[in-house]
């Protein structure tokens, strides 16, 4: 074992503390002026990440892989179809040998158990990759838009969730309570966010009934997709179920005149969005996609470099 068992991981938000979270963002942001320059340091060279995608990515597999090019090491890439994960090896198992040649290990799936069961097997820390619960690594990058934007004091914040309670929603209501500002949700009936998650997390939320009370002088108004990966076959119903919940232009109309539109994309245009969404003054996805990149060398320095 290259490590002693101590390490931090990246579990969920939770794993982290204010500061702790705070640092990460200053660093994306140093990171991103620093690649603006060309000036990367080449501080991880020989460092491995291997990352275990049991679902589909596009942004979190490219920004983790171009990240650890850029400091200097290397990712690779592992689909459930092309490990033996998928021919029934135990994910501790996994661990305990991907932990022996690998510094960082990433998994994307679909039970939070699994990404658990992952840490505790492995002497290198974890990152969530994204699970049926949390998107921990996204919302790193949410909250370096929105403090580039809006300024480095989140808690003047109101921020508004609007559509499923699913797996981004719970990581805003983490987010909420390490960064104190305050967190507005309307979804359906039934598709609430995570309990647990609300009770012990959410001191700064605020459920509503309507998506228009949720957005009321909102200063960040953000969504998902209304199916998320693996729940696939419930498409149709939910999209009847969700049909008051799309974010459009008359919905923003309620938030501030300033008020900025975040998603973490990939996004669903004439579903949780209307088609001028994306591209309308209010949206910043795109920023907030490329961010991916500097809050996933942020992450991997924390990782690398923490006690
Ligand atoms: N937002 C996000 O995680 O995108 P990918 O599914 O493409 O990684
Ligand atoms: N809630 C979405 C997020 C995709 C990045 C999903 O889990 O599919």
């Amino acid at each position: 074992m290259k490590r002693i068992m101590n390490n931090r991981h990246f579990r969920s938000l939770i794993d982290i503390n204010s500061k702790e979270f705070l640092d990460i963002i200053d660093k994306s942001i140093e990171f991103k002026n620093l690649d603006a320059k060309n000036e990367i340091p080449n501080i991880f060279s020989k460092k491995i990440l291997v990352m275990i995608f049991k679902k589909n990515s596009t942004r979190t597999r490219v920004s983790f892989e171009t990240a650890m090019s850029k400091l200097g090491g290397h990712a690779i890439f592992l689909s459930d179809d092309s490990c033996q994960l998928n021919r029934g090896e135990d994910i501790s198992d996994t661990a305990k040998v991907l932990s022996g040649m690998a510094d960082l290990i990433m998994m994307r799936t679909n039970s939070h158990e699994e990404i658990k069961e992952l840490a505790k097997s492995s002497s290198v820390p974890i990152i969530n990759g994204l699970c049926n619960l949390f998107h921990p690594c996204q919302l790193l990058a949410d909250m370096q838009t929105i403090a580039e934007i809006k300024g480095k004091d989140l808690s003047k914040l109101t921020i508004a969730w609007v559509g499923d309670g699913n797996n981004m929603c719970n990581s805003y209501i983490n987010a909420s309570k390490l960064l104190n500002f305050k967190l507005k949700i309307s979804t359906p009936h039934g598709y609430e966010p995570d309990e647990y998650t609300l009770d012990k997390f959410g001191k700064n939320v605020e459920m509503c009934e309507l998506p228009g009370s949720a957005v009321d002088d909102a200063d960040v108004v953000t969504t998902d997709v209304w199916t998320s990966m693996g729940d696939e076959h419930e498409n149709e119903e939910r999209k009847k179920i969700f049909k008051g919940y799309q974010v459009n232009m008359n919905l923003m109309s309620k938030a501030k005149n300033d008020s900025i539109f975040l998603h973490c994309l990939p996004a669903h245009r004439g579903e949780e969005i209307d088609h001028d969404i994306l591209d309308s003054s209010h949206s910043v996805v795109w920023k907030q996609a490329h961010n991916r990149l500097y809050s996933s060398m942020a992450l991997i320095n924390f990782l690398l470099t923490c006690e």
